[in-house]
Order: structure tokens, then C-alpha cells, then sequence
């Protein structure tokens, strides 16, 4: 097949991804996408790095076998945990990987208070370490990890009572103290009613999903791979369950 033609793979624990590809097809209407959840092993973020490493590794192997022109990690907790391994494995290949908006935020709020809700794993990596560094000058970040959320997400109860109750004592203590919150999981997205509903208007919710579908336009115009006429999106779990696949197409909305 024309590189051109071939899939771009999305990657996640599980559904959270989604929440990416919603981006992606906005910015890249004419491609075709190849959506794999890997939610037989979800959650990620609270297994150690070594396994969170080899999982995605893994994973990427299987959709690097199957032609592709881009990975695109849209899970925090794998790039976290397995980009850097990717890159050097495959030098040759466009690989893309979702970080917390960090940056982002800090730029918007100079001075700011920021919290980052991601996953355990993904606030322990040194990559995280780095990127606060990098912001520390201009603003002050909170770390927010909030495990059992993607549970809740996968389960189809991203915003129902128990995610309330779940998310209830991590954030109240900051209601009117926090500038932005970023949310560092791409799970996330899908609980932001509840995530405002706690910590009121006064908080803007950032993520890193239009700018990871920004990036992979670039880079694949950088490397002449754009694609013309009409998308296509595949979606794939580990689960093998039709209605994991059918509620990821309710989450693409
Ligand atoms: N969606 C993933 C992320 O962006 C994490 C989900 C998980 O813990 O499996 O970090």
C-alpha cells in the first residue's frame, strides 16, 4: 500500500484514547485511523514502570507490523513510561506521545497555581520531574494523581456518583486556589462535568489532545504523508468485546 494510504495507530490503556482521536480526525478529516485499546491490562498507571514499558512496547510491535505511517501514544502514562524505548527501537518512525499540558497552562497563567491530575505513574516518571522543572519558574504546580478514575472511565462511569465520591477529597481542598487544571490522562477528558461540578468555574480544564493532533499533522506534512479524499477510523481492543468497541464509537460522539 502508498505509505500515504496507510493507517495512523492510536494507542491507549484502554478507551481513554479516545478523547485524542476525537482531535485527531478534527485536524486530520482525510486519514485513516487504527484505534487499539489495550483494555485487557487497564489500568496502566498504577502498575510499575517495567510493566507499563513492556506492555506498550508490545503493543506497539503489533501495530508497527501491521503498516503503518505514525504511532501516536495517546495515553500520558505510556509516553511517560515507553517513548523513549519506542524512538530508539524505531528511529526510522514517526512516533508521537500525549504529555500533560503543562506548558500550555503555564503559559496561559504566568504566576499561576496549576494543578495536573494524571496517574500515578505518569506523576512518579523523571519526564514529568523534567516538565515541571522546566515550568517552575513561572508558576506553582500541584500534583493531583487520581487512581481509580480510568477505572471509572472504562466502566462507563466517568461521571456519575462514585467518580463524585472518588474525586471528592482529592479536589475540594483546592476549590478557588487552582488557576487551570491540567488533565495529564487521556481518560480524564471524559470526567471533566464532574471534574468542573467540584472545583467551580473559577478553574479552566486544559488537555494535551489538540495539540498531540496539531504535532502529528506537522509531522506528517513535514514528511509529505498527508493524505487526500475520505477518513476512515477503525477501532480495536484487547478485550474483544463488541461493546467496548461500540461504547469507544459513543465516545467519538
Ligand atoms: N489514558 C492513560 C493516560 O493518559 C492512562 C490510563 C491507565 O491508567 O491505564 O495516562
Amino acid at each position: 500500500m502508498d505509505t500515504k494510504n496507510q493507517y495512523i495507530a492510536v494507542f491507549d490503556s484502554g478507551v481513554g484514547g479516545i478523547s485524542v482521536l476525537r482531535h485527531l480526525r478534527r485536524e486530520l478529516p482525510s486519514e485513516r485511523f487504527l484505534y487499539f485499546g489495550d483494555g485487557a491490562n487497564a489500568p496502566y498507571g498504577t502498575r510499575p514502570t517495567e510493566q507499563i514499558r513492556d506492555l506498550t512496547v508490545a503493543a506497539a510491535e503489533m501495530l508497527m507490523g501491521r503498516g503503518i505511517k505514525a504511532l501516536v501514544i495517546a495515553c500520558n502514562t505510556a509516553t511517560a513510561a515507553a517513548a523513549k524505548q519506542l524512538r530508539q527501537k524505531y528511529p526510522e518512525r514517526i512516533i508521537i506521545g500525549i504529555e500533560p499540558a503543562l506548558k500550555l497552562a503555564a503559559d496561559r497563567y504566568p504566576g499561576g497555581t496549576i494543578g495536573v491530575m494524571a496517574t500515578p505513574a505518569t506523576l512518579r516518571e523523571g519526564k514529568f520531574a523534567r516538565l515541571m522543572d522546566r515550568c517552575a519558574d513561572s508558576c506553582t504546580v500541584v500534583k493531583l494523581p487520581a487512581a481509580g478514575l480510568v477505572e471509572l472511565v472504562e466502566a462507563g462511569k466517568a461521571n456519575s456518583a462514585e467518580a463524585e465520591a472518588l474525586l471528592h477529597p482529592l479536589l475540594t481542598p483546592y476549590v478557588g486556589k487552582l488557576d487551570a487544571v491540567v488533565l495529564g490522562c487521556t481518560h480524564y477528558p471524559f470526567a471533566a462535568d464532574t471534574i468542573r461540578k467540584l472545583l467551580g468555574d473559577g478553574t479552566t480544564l486544559l488537555d494535551g489532545g489538540a495539540g498531540t493532533a496539531i504535532q502529528t499533522k506537522r509531522r506528517l506534512a513535514q514528511a509529505g504523508l498527508l493524505r487526500e479524499g475520505e477518513g476512515e477510523i477503525i477501532i480495536e481492543n484487547s478485550l474483544n468485546r463488541p461493546e467496548t468497541i461500540t461504547f469507544c464509537h459513543t465516545l467519538l460522539g
